[in-house]
């Protein structure tokens, strides 16, 4: 059976697709809506008197965190943030929530519950834009139900170092999958009427020291890479509001850089949203003219530099006020885009947690990677006897920390804290989702002994373990914002728990729920590996689910598992030896120094420093198994003239049964030098023996190189492959290029 398709990764697809069960009509803005609703920003900032003009421009952190500060206002809910509205004017209040996964907990403070999607390294394992779309609208109607009108979501990141607490959080090594899901889920949550940002622009790449950490980059590698993902992710999602990272770039702090925020976001891409900061990473006034628009928490920053002072800037200077009229007009522009001055979030709204829990379910099962299998798995449903160790399987499954942090209705199965003082104390507890593992288990293999031991004590386990036809054992490795991992093995002795069961029985499954990329020391004792992440609400049913088979496991790697550290670009995170970790990243002592050279890489993250220096990845980008097989094949690429690049190949299952799989198209070379880059993806669902042709665009971008003020192809032979990940790749085909020049 051969099925042909057109993939146009184009907002014009994102368009046709609505959420499962979608609380709303799409409201999504389009680019066309949002030139209408600046014309209408205009319009209100002529109308609004002097004192006015600093309400929209800064606000507060609506939580009883900060001692000395006042109480949050009457109609603030607890949360993120807080901007006042203006009445007068018929312009609402702004009421923000964190995150990518869902609606944040902050503690329990709100003594309600939300739905978790799994993490962002498991959405971005599915290769799936329509499921970021239906996750982001699931987590955005309940967004909506609890009062909240801006979602700080977005998380997009380049994960530029594996060892990077917030990893979990975003997507990938990738500009292009990266770009292309955020996208996706930034549409999603927008089409609810819901402000979505994105974040953290831009070069966040990690924790330690995340307040004052330079990270120098040359513009060439910074537009190939991490802005590219973003400029994706802007192009795909239409996001009305930016959030500018802590760290600085280049010697200036990002919320406060007018190359980044002046130049590339508002004057290249022509961007009509507004920059709002992130919380404490505003250092000064002089923020407003670099390009920020809003300061955020502005409790945690040294001053409340955007009213009082801002407004007796703008009295004395008339680039200041017209600087300030900008920045009303922008804030203004998201509120009238989004709809929020006709429709108003209100809490106490009903949230059908079932109907959500499918959809965090379902990002589950295809985020869930298989990372090896000698046969062992699918796990027999007739097994008389299985042996489940470790990883609080009993309970739920973990989650990371920080400002994502979701749980459900009755808070975490399991809190362990990690202690330590100050007001994000609370922020640092792994929680476990109410979704045991065990419990999927034994309701998927009714007749069998399913036994449960916590791994605390290795000797017990593996008398467990021996005594069982098969063992799993579930490990963890918790992550968190504010905090860098210091290498890539699992903690609290889990490597010597593996060993020890996997030597006393072979039939032995390891299940990883883990932030980041681990080391598998164990990896060819063990008789099957499944990375489930940080697999959300439904995390439990799952991962029983593709263990018994009844889920075909789809996922592939969208980060690269070094063999070591000694692979990386920096083989020690920089400042991690240096600084103690903060949650808040603030430095040590006034005028403490930290940089980091990401010109070492460059543009080449991920797999593609891998391709540059010949190293071999213990699983490479790309990489998944499956319980059937599948085979691409037929790989052309057409230049069509004023339509540009497209790439066509069929995938095939070879096997017997029905599954999903990733074409992946790369760059290969250029006029015969090396240059791996991701070009095209495609996910095909397939019944076996069937095939897909399927077509997709490919980016020039990400065939060019930035020169000087934009992109530059030269003329030449392009050498493309398809690649069931990014190490193992057919025999590439050639196309001849013209040069091409252009701005962006
Ligand atoms: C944080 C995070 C950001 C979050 C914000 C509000 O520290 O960096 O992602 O949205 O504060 O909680």
């Amino acid at each position: 059976m051969q099925a042909k398709t057109m993939l146009i990764a184009s907002s014009a697809l994102m368009g046709l697709m609505m959420p499962a069960g979608a609380m709303a009509a799409d409201q999504a803005p389009t680019a066309a809506t949002i030139a209408a609703a600046a014309a209408r920003a205009d319009a209100t900032v002529r109308a609004m008197k002097p004192e006015e003009k600093t309400v929209l421009t800064h606000g507060i952190m609506p939580l009883p965190l900060m001692p000395g500060t006042p109480p949050p206002p009457a109609d603030s809910i607890p949360g993120a943030g807080y901007i006042a509205g203006i009445a007068r004017l018929g312009v609402p209040a702004l009421k923000e929530t964190d995150a990518s996964l869902g609606v944040s907990y902050v503690m329990g403070l709100r003594k309600d519950g939300a739905t978790a999607l799994p993490s962002g390294l498991s959405l971005a394992s599915s290769w799936n834009p329509e499921l970021a779309y239906q996750g982001g609208a699931m987590i955005a109607g309940e967004t909506r139900a609890k009062g909240f009108n801006v979602l700080l979501a977005g998380g997009v990141n380049l994960t530029r170092d594996p060892r990077n607490g917030r990893t979990f959080e975003y997507l990938s090594e990738d500009p292009l999958l990266s770009g292309m899901l955020v996208g996706a889920s930034i549409r999603g949550i927008q089409s609810q009427g819901i402000i979505s940002t994105i974040k953290h622009f831009a070069l966040n790449g990690q924790e330690t020291g995340r307040k004052f950490v330079d990270i120098r980059i040359s513009e060439a590698a910074a537009r190939e890479s991490d802005l590219l993902a973003f400029q994706i992710g802007i192009e795909q999602g239409q996001p009305l509001s930016v959030m500018c990272a802590y760290n600085v770039v280049n010697g200036a702090p990002a919320c406060g850089n007018d190359w980044l925020l002046n130049k590339v976001l508002k004057k290249d891409w022509r961007w009509k949203g507004f920059v709002m900061s992130d919380w404490g990473a505003v250092p000064n006034l002089e923020t407003a003219i670099n390009g920020l628009d809003q300061q955020s928490g502005e409790s945690l920053d040294p001053a409340v530099f955007f009213a009082d002072k801002l407004a007796a800037r703008a009295a004395g200077d008339k680039a200041w006020a017209a600087r300030l009229d900008d920045m009303n007009r922008r804030v203004l522009t998201a509120i009238y885009a989004a709809g929020l001055d006709k429709s108003q979030p209100q809490p106490g709204g009903k949230i059908d947690f079932a109907a959500n829990g499918l959809v965090a379910l379902e990002a589950a099962k295809q985020g869930i990677v298989l990372l090896k299998n000698n046969g062992a798995l699918p796990l027999a449903a007739s097994a008389k006897s299985i042996a489940v160790i470790g990883g609080y399987a009993n309970s739920g499954v973990l989650s990371g920390g920080g400002s994502s942090q979701v749980n459900s209705e009755g808070g975490p199965a399991v809190a362990v804290p990690l202690g330590g003082e100050g007001p994000f104390a609370g922020f640092m507890a792994q929680h476990y989702h109410r979704s045991a593992p065990l419990a999927a288990i034994r309701k998927l293999a009714p007749q069998a002994n399913v036994t449960y031991r916590d791994g605390n004590y290795i000797a017990d386990a593996v008398e467990q373990a021996r005594k069982s036809d098969v063992a799993v054992v579930f490990v963890t490795k918790w992550s968190s914002e504010g905090l860098d991992q210091a290498d890539l093995s699992l903690p609290n002795g889990q490597d010597a728990l593996v060993a020890a069961v996997a030597a006393a029985n072979p039939r032995t499954i390891v299940v990883l729920e883990t932030g980041n990329p681990i080391a598998m020391p164990w990896l060819d004792k063990v008789a099957g590996v499944v990375q489930a992440w940080y697999p959300g609400a439904r995390g439990g049913d799952a991962i029983a689910s593709v263990l018994f088979g009844e889920t075909n496991p789809s996922g592939h790697l969208p980060i690269t598992f070094p063999a070591s550290v000694k692979q990386l670009p920096r083989p020690v995170l920089d400042g991690y030896n240096q600084y103690e970790a903060n949650f808040a990243g603030d430095p040590p002592f006034p005028g403490a120094k930290l940089s980091a050279n990401y010109d070492i890489e460059g543009s080449d993250v991920g797999y593609r420093w891998f391709a540059r220096t010949g190293a071999k990845a213990l699983f490479p980008f790309g990489f998944g198994l499956s319980y059937t097989t599948f085979a691409s094949n037929g790989l052309s690429v057409v230049d069509r003239p004023g339509k540009g690049l497209f790439a066509t190949f069929t995938v095939k299952n070879t096997g017997a049964r029905e599954g999903a799989t990733v074409g992946q198209v790369y760059l290969t070379a250029r006029n015969g030098a090396a240059k791996q880059r991701l070009v095209g993806f495609a996910r095909v669902n397939l019944a076996p023996g069937a095939s897909q042709t399927v077509t997709v665009p490919v980016d020039s971008r990400l065939l060019a190189d930035w020169v000087k003020d934009g992109w530059q192809v030269a003329a030449g032979t392009y050498s493309f492959a398809l690649g069931e990940d990014a190490e193992h790749l057919q025999t590439p085909v050639t196309v001849k290029l013209a040069a091409r020049k252009w701005k962006d």
